[in-house]
């Protein structure tokens, strides 16, 4: 769409006709997400986010689209762009135009160009505040929008990588906005990253090859709560599993969980499918590349396409086959060789999957509705660094999703609330 029609229209989505679909497909997630739903019940009693403008860069999915109805529901005025190239979901875009106000712009496969003209757009809007997943929006606040940093109230992180990128402003000096760590609450990283990335890479990765995991070799590069996700739910269904870590502590961990811990120079000739889980880049590399079975799977599921190392790839190979099914491309190198890179090296659970289920994305998504209206009510009192999430709405969150589970628990009485703030009882 050329810019001024984007600009008049106020939205750039694939094919608006596509709405109908993607209202059922919010609707159905929506069943699965009851905290966010009484928290947008309460939202919509008390308009919290009253006449606040929220711009948000995220993955554009069904459970996205309850964020925004729920942060709507508070009043804010809502637009929303893409945090990767390949993760929208059309017809919830167009859903999000058509039923739930909210100005977007994303097209699944948009090029690089059109990513961070959509990034522009929802910058445009001007914000009072900033969702973010992996900080491409607020990086480009900090370049190109920096008038508009003082208007920002604070900035909300969804991701471990984004979150490496923002401490690293924020101790060279370069962070001008307040920063909420979603992604380090509890009630985000243990679930989301652990059992939503989990289940997702592998449902990414049998949705992209139709593979057996059963009887396979599958090598986890990187053992965070992505990875250790990833690699007990690859155990769960039959594959044999090689963690590979750079980290000594985590390392451990998996040896100690019972996985097979290598190098990857290692583990490569070994490997039939291989997984990168790290936010680092680089991580497999030709050294990797030309130690590899034929046939070899490749993909990634950490936030940015820059763990596998696909420019060496492409100099490796003679020949590059695309789309020999959707999401695979076929290398082939001087050998004779196959290797299989899916999904372009872009975070498989998005691209070739629906990302996490709405179950985990509830409590992410609850923990940044209530970041929002914490952000509203503390307007003007919030410095230029990071902040953890309050732990009274990481821990009301958690109380709320048991709940909801039906899941009852035991509290402490007098007694042991004493005996745990005392320190003279001994043997
Ligand atoms: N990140 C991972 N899975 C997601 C989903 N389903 N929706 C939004 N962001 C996500």
């Amino acid at each position: 769409m050329e810019e001024k029609e984007k600009e008049r229209k106020g939205y750039d989505v694939k094919d608006i006709g596509l709405a109908e679909s993607g209202f059922k497909k919010t609707l159905w997630a929506d069943r699965f997400m009851p905290v966010l739903a009484l928290i947008r019940e309460r939202f919509n009693r008390e308009k919290p986010l009253k006449g606040v403008k929220i711009s948000c860069c995220l993955h554009v999915t069904s459970e996205t689209a309850n964020l925004m109805r729920t942060l709507r529901a508070g009043g804010a005025e809502l637009s929303l762009c893409a945090s990767n190239p390949l993760s929208t979901q059309d017809e919830v875009a167009a859903a999000l135009v058509k039923h739930f106000e909210v100005k977007t712009f994303a097209v699944k496969g948009e090029d690089n160009k059109r990513y961070y003209s959509h990034i522009e757009s929802v910058l445009k809007e001007n914000p009072n505040i900033t969702i973010d997943d992996g900080a491409d929006l607020v990086s480009t606040l900090h370049t190109r929008y920096k008038p508009l940093i003082p208007r920002i109230l604070a900035s909300m992180e969804e991701t471990t990588t984004g979150m490496v990128r923002l401490r690293a402003m924020e101790r060279d000096g370069s962070l001008k906005v307040p920063v909420i760590a979603v992604n380090d609450a509890n009630t985000k990283h243990f679930f989301d990253n652990r059992y939503g990335t989990g289940q997702s890479t592998v449902d990414g990765i049998i949705r992209a090859t139709n593979i057996l995991f059963a009887g396979k070799t599958v090598v986890c590069c990187g053992y965070g709560w992505c990875g250790r996700g990833f690699a007990t739910r690859a155990r769960g269904m039959g594959a044999t599993v090689i963690v590979t870590e750079v980290d000594p502590l985590r390392a451990l961990e998996a040896v100690m969980d019972g996985f097979l811990v290598m190098p990857l120079e290692e583990a490569s000739p070994l490997g039939d499918i291989f997984c990168t889980l790290t936010g680092c880049k680089s991580v497999i590399r030709s050294e990797h590349f030309s130690r590899m079975k034929d046939g070899a799977i490749v993909c990634n599921s950490g936030h940015f396409n820059v763990e596998i190392d696909i420019p060496a790839l492409e100099r490796m190979s003679s020949k590059i086959e695309r789309g020999v099914r959707p999401y695979i491309d076929r290398y082939e190198l001087r050998d004779g060789r196959s290797i299989f890179l899916l999904g372009e090296g872009r975070l498989i659970n998005l691209a070739a999957a629906e990302g996490h289920p709405p179950s985990v994305m509830d409590m992410s998504f609850a923990i940044q509705a209530l970041c929002a209206e914490y952000a509203a009510k503390n307007a003007g009192k919030l410095k230029a660094c990071v902040y953890s999430v309050p732990k009274e709405i990481d821990n009301e969150v958690a109380s709320l999703k048991l709940k909801s589970m039906g899941v009852k628990i035991d509290t402490l009485n007098d007694e042991q609330k004493r005996y745990l703030s005392s320190w003279e009882e001994g043997t």
